[in-house]
């Protein structure tokens, strides 16, 4: 199948199916302290945060989510305009269809018409493993991004027809993309999650940030098997929960960690802030206010930021700084 036809498959299949995981992505395992008496004023309250030396204007971040097909050109500039007028950041799909045919370029290049936006660009782990660092320097620089994603997604790959299976030698190459880029490099999950085993040795190769992506949210596996009919079904619930994924990676590793897999209102982006998240991430509850407009985009995540600036008030936090700890394991 076509790099072109699997991702118009890929939304279409996030849009029309139940594509989540059955398991939660355990957030609901921490609880903060009601304050009745928060000394704040709703007005003082700081939700404005740094990532890889940008200034955010809240702790969120739109995740990857696609390129290469008209849609998704509207997709990811619906998306760019929404995170620019936040002040928040986002990344783009996969950029392989950009390399494989550079006609698809402009489904990329969000930033001629949202230039301040914080760009990520993305390539998976089979990619870095197919393409020279050339190709991959010139894709990132193609669509002028800040920092690369490098998403690593075993389980989606064997449960893919025709997926990547050979992942030998994968941080080796890893270690050579961060190397050889002058921009930090990111490296993702899809949906399974990041064990501290794994972070320690991203960490060391020379990743500037991990997101977890881990389970609870959009599942990989699972679109993927319904997409090629394939037996995977037994591994629909398999991966590390968004929750617990953070809490290992955050004590393994010093660099900043993305949470996200499954976070879908301002209390569990809260819970991750205050577990140690620099970013609270985003994927599938865009998707398809996306491909309406960046008015409906705006709208999702306002609420958000509502919700973790009410949890910030009934915690007494004037800062997302001072919101940290306060999630504890019940
Ligand atoms: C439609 C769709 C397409 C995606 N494509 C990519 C991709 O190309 N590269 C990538 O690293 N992650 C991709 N992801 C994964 C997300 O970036 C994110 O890590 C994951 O979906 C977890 O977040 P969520 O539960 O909020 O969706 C995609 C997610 C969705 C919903």
């Amino acid at each position: 199948m076509s790099t072109e036809k699997r991702k118009t498959e890929h939304i279409r299949i996030c849009l029309e199916h139940d594509v989540e995981f059955r398991k939660t992505n355990g957030f609901e395992n921490y609880q903060f302290t009601h304050n009745a008496l928060p000394e704040l004023n709703w007005e003082d309250i700081d939700i404005s945060t740094e990532f890889l030396g940008r200034e955010f204007r809240s702790p969120f971040f739109i995740e990857a989510v696609t390129g290469g097909t008209k849609t998704a050109e509207k997709i990811n500039r619906n998306l760019a305009k929404a995170a620019e007028d936040l002040g928040i950041g986002m990344g783009v799909g996969s950029q392989r269809a950009m390399i494989e045919d550079p006609h698809l370029t402009s489904t990329y290049t969000v930033k001629e018409t949202s230039p301040s936006v914080f760009l990520v660009g993305n390539i998976g782990a089979s990619h870095i493993m197919e393409f020279t660092v050339e190709k991959i320097m010139d894709a990132v620089e193609k669509i002028k991004a800040d920092a690369l994603a490098i998403h690593i997604n075993p389980a989606q790959e064997v449960s893919q027809e025709g997926g990547f299976r050979n992942w030998n030698g994968v941080l080796a190459q890893i270690k050579t993309v961060c190397r050889s880029l002058d921009i930090p490099v990111i490296v993702k999950e899809v949906g399974n999650g990041i064990s501290a085993e794994v972070a320690k040795k991203l960490a060391s190769a020379g990743a500037a940030a991990i997101d977890v992506a881990g389970a609870g949210g959009t599942n990989w596996v699972k679109v993927d098997s319904i997409m090629g009919k394939t037996p995977f079904q037994n591994f629909y619930e398999w991966g590390i929960p968004t929750a617990e994924s953070l809490e290992e990676c955050h004590r393994a590793v010093k660099i900043p960690i993305i949470a996200s897999g499954g976070i879908r209102n301002g209390i569990e982006a809260a819970k991750a802030i205050s577990m140690g998240a620099s970013l609270a991430g985003l994927a599938l509850p865009l998707l398809k206010p996306a491909t309406e407009s960046a008015d409906a985009v705006k709208k999702v995540l306002e609420q958000l930021i509502l919700e973790l600036k009410t949890t910030m008030l009934l915690t007494s936090s004037g800062s997302l700084k001072e919101l940290s700890g306060k999630a504890v394991k019940i």
